[in-house]
This record gives structure tokens, sequence and C-alpha cells, in this order.
């Protein structure tokens, strides 16, 4: 459906001038794919976030399905996650023929709770190895470096969904995507995120043989390094059979456009949320977050928590009311449990989620992007407020 012209989204990319003349400078290029532009955005993203290899992809999903292939992560594995999230952040799991283990949710973050994330990582594990997943909800980190800490098995395979976190930081400083307590972190340009590229993902690590099969996966299984490639220039082998997972020249080279406004893009969407935070102040049956993760999030996502049964009205309603005000809202999200191809073969496990059905019953997604100006912020407060006052 085409919005009208002023229509609030709830997300929504910036792209400027530059970022035009960046992408038409590659479409000008010898490659289109494969070139230059992808090498550079790479090495950019790897010096942005303090790691030392990242891999270009077309999207996180594939980005999270190769960190899983290399992995290794087999049937057999415990593979440990959050429900609070999109749903191929467990579904790389059952593509590899793995049944999750949920952990619950931490209402005052949206992040799993790491203390029984620890507690069932620790158990002794029947068969295979244990893999954990935290996913960095709304660009709020989890606290690597405490679950390290809690983590007693140095042999846990530690993935980070980081597709809202690209410019967050861990409560100890060093930026989301250092891969310092994790052996893969993995990263969406989708244009709903804090930098885009269209659709496109990263994957950054610190080990040399990982980074090496990421980019065989990516590249149909294709291995180019051998004794024989050095004799004949033109041969290659296929080790494994994979697929095509490459970003192209033209994502890359809009991507690295837009790394150089991030941190602008950043401190604009930090400084939306405090006056989001500001205006709401006080409001009845409605909050948020604690703010002690402010400082830290790159806030790809503002949620509120509504007490709907107070005000009497459902969720879908308010998101009709606000919709017809201009404003669209989102919800992150409904717990990936509840999905049919979950349920149908965990049963309903809800009740042993009470945080996270807690949350899920009073969340939702309020507008929030680089170019949302301040006068569209108070709009959008103004419109809920009415709505709330109404109903009370
Ligand atoms: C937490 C999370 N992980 C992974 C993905 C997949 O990202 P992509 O759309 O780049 O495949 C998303 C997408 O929204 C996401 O929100």
């Amino acid at each position: 459906m085409l919005e009208a012209p002023n229509f609030i989204p709830y997300a929504r990319q910036s792209i400027d001038d530059s970022d035009r003349e960046e992408v038409m400078k590659a479409m000008s290029g010898s490659f289109l794919t494969r070139g230059p532009y992808v090498q550079a955005f790479e090495q950019a993203i790897a010096n942005y976030c303090g790691a030392k290899y990242a891999v270009a992809f077309n999207s996180a999903s594939t980005g999270l399905m190769a960190a899983c292939h290399v992995g290794k992560i087999q049937p057999g594995d415990r593979f440990i996650t959050t429900p609070n999230s999109f749903v191929i952040s467990t579904g790389v799991a059952s593509l590899r023929k793995t049944t999750p283990t949920f952990v619950d949710i931490d209402r005052k973050s949206g992040n799993l709770n790491i203390e029984q994330l620890a507690c069932n990582a620790n158990l002794p594990a029947s068969r295979g190895k244990t893999v954990v997943l935290p996913v960095h909800f709304a660009g709020i980190p989890v606290d690597m470096k405490k679950l390290d800490q809690m983590l007693r098995n140095p042999n846990v395979l530690v993935i980070e969904d980081a597709a809202h976190a690209l410019g967050s930081r861990y409560p100890s400083g060093e930026k989301v995507g250092s891969c310092r307590w994790s052996a893969m972190t993995v990263f969406s340009f989708h244009p709903a995120k804090n930098l885009t590229t269209g659709e496109g993902g990263m994957v950054l690590t610190n080990d040399p043989d990982l980074d090496e099969r990421l980019r065989r996966f990516r590249n149909n299984g294709i291995e180019k390094n051998g004794e024989m490639q050095k004799k004949m220039p033109w041969y290659y082998e296929v080790e494994e059979i994979t697929g095509n997972f490459h970003m192209t020249e033209l994502q890359a080279a809009l991507g690295l456009s837009q790394l150089k406004r991030l941190d602008f893009f950043i401190s604009k969407r930090q400084r939306l949320v405090a006056l989001y935070r500001q205006l709401f102040k006080h409001t009845p049956h409605l909050n948020f977050f604690s703010p002690k993760h402010d400082a830290y999030s790159a806030y790809h996502l503002f949620v509120v928590q509504i007490d709907f049964k107070a005000i009497k009205q459902t969720r879908t309603e308010v998101m009709r009311k606000l919709y017809e005000e201009g404003i669209g809202t989102q919800v992150h999200y409904i717990p990936i449990y509840r999905h049919p191809v979950y349920k149908s073969s965990l049963g309903d496990i809800s009740p042993f989620f009470p945080e996270m059905e807690a949350y899920y019953s009073e969340a939702l997604s309020l507008p929030l992007y680089v170019d949302l100006s301040e006068e569209e912020v108070q709009k959008v407060c103004f419109c809920l407020k009415k709505v709330l006052k109404r109903a009370s």
C-alpha cells in the first residue's frame, strides 16, 4: 500500500546525494560484483568494529547460515537462543537439523536472560557441542563479557546475531562486532537497519580459518588457493555444495558511503530516543526499556510497552488509530516458539516463558529513523497520548 507523502513509517533508510554518487561510480567500474568495493567495505567494517576479518553476504540471513555452516553445527548439538527475535535467528538451527532451546528474556532490555542462558549452556551435553546465539535486540547489547565469564565450558560456540546492533558498544566499552567473546558476529544492512546496502549482511571473526571457510561458503564452495592453481590460474576445485551469497559492488559502494555517516546516524537515533523518553515521562500505562542501556545502544528500534488491558483497547486498535493519524508502528517480536513451524513440533511452550509472554502482550515499536524530525516525534507522542487518554 502506498502511504501519503507525510506518512511517518516505523523505519526508513536515509539516502543522500553522496550515496547516489558512490553507487553511480561503482556502476561505471570494471566490476559489478566481487571487486574492490566489496573488499574495501569488508575492511572498513572490520576496522570500525575492531575485528580482524569481515565477509560480506547478500543478507544477514545468509550470513547466519554461513556462520552455522562453518561452525559445523549438526544434529545432536544443543542450540540455545532467545525467542525475542526474527525467525531466522532460530531458523538457522532448524536448517542444520538441530532442535533449538529457548531461554526467557529480561523485560528490562528485551534481551535473553544471561543467567538462564549460562545455566542451560553449563548443563552437561549428552551429545554434540553447545552453541549459543545471543541477539542484541533493538541494538541493546547483551553483556558478552559477563556471559563469557559465566560460561564454564570453553568449547561453547558463541555466534552473535547483531543484525540490529552495528555501532552498539558492550557495557565494557568494546564495539559489538569485535568478536572478543564470540567466534562470529553477524550484521544486517536491510533498509530498516542503522546502515543499509538495500539487502546485505556481514560476518565478522578473528579466526583466519573461519574467514577462509566463510568466503568459500559464499562462493559455491569453490576453493582457489590450492597448489594446482599456482601452476594453472584458471583452475579451481569445489570442496562442498553451498550456493552463491555474494554482495554486489553497488551494494558495497552504498555501504561504504553510509559508513561515513554512521556515527552521526547513531547520535541522531540516541537524541530522538532521549526526546521520546522526555515527552512520555510519567505517561500512565506506558513503559520503556531501562535508560541504563542508552549510552551503549545504537538504537535500531524504539520499543514501548503499553498495558493494553488497563487502557481497555487491543494493540491492533491502537495501531489502527495511529495509522489513521499517519503514523506507522510494528511489533517486535512474535515469540519465535509461537510460529506454526515450531508450535507443530514443540507444542505450546509459551507458559515456560512468562517474561517473553508479558513483554509480547505489551510491545509496540514506534517510528525511529535518522530523517525523523523532532516535530514528528512530538506528533507521535501527542497522538499516542491522545489514544491512551481517550481509553482511560
Ligand atoms: C535479529 C535479526 N536477525 C537476522 C535478521 C535477518 O536479516 P536480513 O534481513 O538481512 O536477512 C533480521 C532481520 O530483520 C533480524 O532482525
